[in-house]
């Protein structure tokens, strides 16, 4: 029987490239500045077919490249699944005929109802003293502590005067309302549901007072603190709502079509790995740091599932990022638990018989060697195991070994080998 390497018979494949797309959310560990890097790599072990990014976060692969095949998106957060299908998903013609501006203006009644709830107290000066500043701060926190009698509360309650104001929040939660509403109504379908969201969760990005995620929001200690953090707390959501809803339909009835075998999905990526079909290309890029996705990104998570979770609470009291309890612990941030989750992904992979590309970054907790040993180890003689480094080298294991220990950002690629 004659075994030879899948990529003389890829070649005849149609290159994969990426398209122009708008990001919208800033995102720890994103790959969207080195996303021709990855397509290069998909291109080395592309199956031709199905796409499946396995944990695709801000959803960079599904914006640059998911018009191209049936995509598979997968996250164990849920935000990622919602990002991923507004760069999916065709905006209906009757959602693309609302305006953000005819959103908002719905929303506008529905915050001024919940402006009752916001005292004097509350409100933001553009300009006032640090102490003075810290007393506002403090009046929205206590916001926590009211009695709401609508449905659409959850930020007003648990968010002022963390990584936005009470009127911020209000704002929040009211465009939320106006979402599920026109969904309820049948305005507009679930798709473009998703469209929405995801240009408030990009509002909640660039007005929130912190660096674009939500682990820790910042305290005005100094005035330039003050004056830093007071920027943020004058910022419209509803203007950043608008301005991203026309930008994005405009894009979207550009490029994106109406392929409606696109899966989302927000499991584990083992779940994932049993239901994606055979021979399909996976690309994952797992959490490289200690540090946990769902804290994070606790916020976006909340806001998209807008389920009022219980606070994690320390000492009797609730925590000061306010996260939700119940969050995912992923193995890969686990120091001892991190070799066990490369051998199932290894395991899960070759359960299917697809190719993979693994994102490898320097900050990982196994260096690329090991990881390639273990790639080898896992996957057997069946499969072709190399890296691809950001200086378009190929390296296979054996040779060059210590070069590889240099390497800050590279790609594992594994491709089965083909039986004719
Ligand atoms: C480095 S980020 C992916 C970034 C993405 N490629 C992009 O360009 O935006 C890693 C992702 O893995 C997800 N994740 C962590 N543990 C997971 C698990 N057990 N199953 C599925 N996804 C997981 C995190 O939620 C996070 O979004």
């Amino acid at each position: 029987m004659n075994i030879v390497a899948s990529k003389e018979i890829e070649k005849i494949l149609p290159q994969l490239a990426a398209r122009p797309y708008p990001q919208v959310i800033k995102y720890m560990g994103s790959k969207a500045r080195i996303i021709d890097f990855v397509i290069e790599g998909l291109n080395n072990a592309d199956t031709g077919g199905a796409i499946c990014d396995l944990f695709s976060g801000a959803a960079s692969l599904a914006g640059s490249a998911g018009h191209l095949r049936p995509f598979i998106v997968n996250d164990i957060q849920a935000y990622s699944r919602v990002i991923a299908r507004s760069y999916l998903h065709r905006l209906s013609d009757q959602a693309a005929s609302i305006s953000g501006d005819g959103i908002c203006k719905l929303a506008h009644s529905i915050v001024a109802r919940k402006k009752k709830h916001i005292p004097t107290a509350a409100h933001y000066p553009e300009t006032t003293t640090l102490e003075k500043f810290n007393q506002i701060e403090f009046a929205n926190r206590e916001l926590i502590n009211y009695k709401y009698d609508d449905k659409y509360h959850l930020f007003l309650k648990n968010y002022s005067g963390t990584w936005w104001s009470a009127e911020q929040c209000a704002w929040i939660d009211a465009l939320r309302e106006v979402c599920d509403e026109l969904l309820e109504m049948e305005k507009i379908n679930e798709g473009d549901h998703c469209i929405l969201l995801t240009c408030v969760m990009h509002a909640m990005a660039y007005c929130g007072q912190g660096t674009g995620h939500y682990a820790q929001y910042r305290d005005a200690k100094t005035k330039s603190s003050m004056l830093d953090i007071n920027i943020y707390r004058q910022k419209s959501v509803e203007a950043y709502f608008s301005k991203k809803f026309e930008s994005i339909k405009t894009w979207n009835r550009r490029h994106v079509t109406g392929n409606t075998r696109h899966q989302f999905f927000a499991l584990d990526y083992l779940d994932a790995l049993k239901k994606i079909p055979k021979e399909s290309l996976v690309y994952a890029d797992p959490p490289y740091a200690f540090v946990h996705y769902s804290r994070f990104y606790h916020a976006i998570e909340t806001f998209v599932l807008y389920d009022y979770p219980s606070l994690q609470i320390k000492g009797g009291k609730v925590v000061k990022g306010r996260y939700r309890d119940a969050r995912h612990q992923s193995p890969f941030s686990i120091r001892s638990q991190v070799v066990g989750a490369f051998e199932s992904l290894f395991e899960g992979v070759s359960e299917s018989s697809s190719n993979l590309v693994l994102s490898y970054s320097n900050a990982a907790l196994l260096d690329l060697p090991t990881m390639i040993e273990l790639a080898h180890e896992t996957l057997g003689a069946t499969y072709f195991v190399e890296a691809l480094t950001v200086d378009h080298q190929h390296m296979t294991m054996g040779r060059r070994a210590d070069r590889m220990r240099d390497v800050e950002e590279a790609l594992l690629i594994a491709r089965r080998k083909k039986r004719f």
